[in-house]
């Protein structure tokens, strides 16, 4: 599905809560960081704080200069979507 951005549901977002499959939601986009996880300057500890959900508010109070949309533009998955939609 490269290249298919989709829709994203907060338990589809839990279900890649792990190092080795890690999606994080930051202002209403999904990015799959697991490639990233190593070359987070922050660590992988710190980013798994934020993995499986939405890492929004944490990004923000952090680093709120990080131009995450630059960074993260190849790891993009989709959008965050707040209930189930039908058809998913
Ligand atoms: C730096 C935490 C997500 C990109 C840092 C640092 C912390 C941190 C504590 C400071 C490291 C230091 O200076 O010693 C977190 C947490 C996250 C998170 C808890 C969970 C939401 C992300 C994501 C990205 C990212 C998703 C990808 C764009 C960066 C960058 C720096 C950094 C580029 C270096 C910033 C600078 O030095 O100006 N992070 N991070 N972080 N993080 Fe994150």
């Amino acid at each position: 599905v490269g290249g298919v951005l989709q829709d994203v549901t907060p338990k589809q977002l839990a279900a890649h809560s792990k190092k080795n499959d890690a999606w994080i939601a930051i202002k209403g986009r999904v990015y799959n960081v697991t490639h990233y996880m190593n070359f987070h300057p922050g660590g992988d500890t710190e980013l798994m704080r934020g993995v499986g959900q939405d890492g929004t508010t944490l990004f923000s109070q952090i680093h709120p200069w990080v131009n995450f949309e630059s960074l993260l533009q190849k790891c993009l998955v989709g959008h965050l979507v707040s209930h189930e939609s039908t058809g998913a």
